[in-house]
């Protein structure tokens, strides 16, 4: 069975979120979506997560899961706007427990944050199956940008969440807490030795020169073309990753990202005046 594949591009942080769907049944998932915020006025709204519940309502669709392939950092999730809307289990991968560890550490959650993935209705580990209506889905874990780092083969599409992106722009960051070039390395062959009529779906794409972003690319396409990919072996893999990660600055919305990400798309609890703040740590405050 083919699935039906909708992107929806997040032009803010240059996101993909996805529907995927069953053409027989009707049942769907959402990948990785992603909620409006702008960091200067703090302000949250809907727009792309809106646009999905239209697509999901037009064609009358039935969302059993709502999957991320990681605690993202660069954009909020819309996950719990759209289970509130539409239904479906918010899943993500086992790992998530050692980002939820550290971001917990990091900012300083306090004891009623539970460090144990339970905020997701759902834990996702390698080699996992489940179905969407008719389509065969099944879970490989491919860490290496994060530790919770998940890819989603749903029929003959593979969502790689930051693993490869199109071969004109190379691969995923590995200097996030727990990243490990090595790693990614691994899980990029892993993605690679798959069937060559794979689409691979993106999470994310940072057009150069002012071409239109890329949703898919053939798995053949990913193997011949990204540079990131050809001609090189782990050692030379992990030497170009370190060098790029050396000069990457951190992404705009990492904090309030995370505090959202981490608690499966729920917003921090409001305090007592009734408004939600999300934490900064300063570093070398005085
Ligand atoms: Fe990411």
């Amino acid at each position: 069975m083919v699935p039906v594949l909708t992107p929806f591009f997040h032009a803010p942080t240059c996101t993909w979120t996805w529907v995927v769907e069953d053409p027989g049944t009707h049942a769907a998932a959402i990948v990785d979506p992603a909620l409006d915020y702008d960091p200067k006025s703090g302000r949250i709204s809907t727009l792309l997560a809106d646009a999905v519940i239209a697509h999901v309502h037009d064609r009358r669709l039935g969302v059993l899961w709502i999957l991320e392939t990681h605690a993202h950092a660069d954009h909020l999730s819309a996950a719990q706007y759209l289970k509130q809307q539409l239904g479906g289990r918010v899943a993500i991968g086992a790992g998530i427990e050692a980002v939820q560890r550290h971001f917990a550490r990091v900012l300083n959650l306090g004891a009623d944050f539970a460090a144990d993935g339970s905020q997701f209705d759902h834990r996702f580990a390698d080699g996992d199956r489940f179905r969407i209506g008719d389509l065969d889905a099944e879970v490989i874990a491919t860490p290496g940008h994060t530790p919770d780092s998940l890819s989603y083969r749903i029929g003959d599409a593979l969502f790689v969440g930051d693993t490869l992106f199109a071969p004109d722009v190379g691969s995923a960051r590995c200097d996030f807490p727990g990243g490990d070039a090595a790693a990614l390395w691994t899980s990029i062959q892993r993605i690679l030795a798959l069937p060559d009529e794979t689409r691979i779906c993106l999470a994310h794409d940072y057009p150069p020169d002012g071409r239109q972003p890329r949703p898919v690319v053939p798995l053949r396409e990913m193997r011949e073309r990204n540079p990131h990919v050809v001609g090189l072996d782990a050692q030379g893999y992990i030497a170009l990753r370190s060098a790029r990660d050396a000069g990457l600055a951190a992404p705009q919305l990492l904090y309030p990202a995370l505090q959202v990400n981490i608690r499966a798309g729920h917003l921090p609890e409001p305090e007592a005046n009734g408004t939600i703040y999300f934490k900064m740590p300063v570093s070398g405050a005085w």
